[in-house]
């Protein structure tokens, strides 16, 4: 098969998940292609394409809105075979409506869902997951693609469904829309701490940061990816309304998806309060894991 995989990453966790899939086709003998969505990078056609995956990171609960405006400028042929696989870092119900845009627009244009799944990976904004967690969730995403690749082969995927309610409520907290061009007026960079090394210049894939007069400045096309203070290597970058919700700080999540799962489980039937969401969504996995592997 030839395999497109369009997608949407801010701090690399949807890129880390597109590296994954791909090499999983490619060693089952497919040919993919892959589109990293940021800002001057050409609306691509279906044509041709087999099978179309779209990825993104959930943002509030949507899609990111560069993604969609991408998927709005694609022409896409009618009957055209897609999955979605979405990550996030909890998987509270809600989540379930993050596709409904993306969803819309392929059904007016004719194509069709073969699937959809729901990846958990660390937070980039919030708070940092616990390591071990992580191991954790890399360990478990890898079963999840397994099933993934399984459904593919056999037609056995399906839409994650959402209730009406879940979809109101995810339109309401659409907040990207307005909330990275409101908050980059809060943007600032710590002057004692900044090195003025760059990196968030060249990574931020809206173009948005520049340095004028030996200072960092920040337009007002923000996507509120988090990938500039995320990886500041000086944690020197306060991101306005969301600062007390920064993460700085890369997973090195390839070196950690080396070490495997850790040795007691993380999340366990008695895991309370935030991590109560995972105990569902996990128990789901491993069960069709071992329906399908026996393992
Ligand atoms: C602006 C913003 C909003 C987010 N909203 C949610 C959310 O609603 N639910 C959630 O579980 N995670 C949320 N996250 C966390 C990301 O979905 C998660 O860390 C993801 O793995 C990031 O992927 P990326 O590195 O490819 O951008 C949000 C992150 C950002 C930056």
């Amino acid at each position: 098969m030839k395999i497109l995989l369009v997608y949407y990453t801010g701090t690399y966790h949807t890129r880390y998940l597109t590296d994954r899939l791909a090499r999983a086709f490619v060693d089952r003998g497919n040919v993919v292609e892959r589109v990293e969505i940021a800002r001057g990078v050409a609306a691509v056609c279906t044509e041709g394409y087999d099978l179309v995956g779209f990825g993104y990171p959930i943002y509030g609960f949507n899609s990111p809105l560069p993604f969609n405006r991408y998927v709005a400028r694609m022409r896409i042929v009618r009957g055209q075979k897609f999955f979605i696989y979405k990550d996030s870092g909890e998987t509270f119900a809600i989540n379930n409506a993050s596709s409904r845009i993306l969803l819309r627009r392929m059904r007016r244009r004719g194509a069709r869902c073969v699937g959809e799944y729901h990846f958990v990976m660390p937070y980039n904004i919030h708070f940092a997951f616990d390591r071990d967690f992580v191991r954790e969730i890399l360990a478990k995403n890898e079963k999840l693609l397994r099933i993934l690749l399984y459904d593919l082969d056999h037609g056995t995927g399906e839409r994650i469904r959402s209730r009406l309610i879940y979809n109101i409520a995810s339109a309401l907290v659409s907040i990207q829309k307005v909330g990275g061009a409101v908050n980059s007026f809060l943007y600032r960079v710590d002057r004692n701490a900044c090195t003025q090394c760059g990196k968030c210049i060249r990574n931020c894939p809206q173009q948005n940061i520049s340095q004028k007069k030996g200072k960092i400045r920040f337009g007002h096309h923000c996507d509120m990816c988090m990938r500039c203070s995320f990886y500041c290597p000086h944690n020197a970058i306060h991101i306005g309304f969301l600062e007390g919700w920064k993460v700085n700080g890369d997973y090195h999540l390839a070196r950690l998806a080396v070490e495997g799962a850790p040795d007691r489980p993380y999340i366990t039937e008695d895991s309370r309060g935030f991590y109560r969401c995972f105990v569902r969504h996990f128990a789901k996995i491993d069960a069709r894991h071992r329906e399908l592997f026996g393992e």
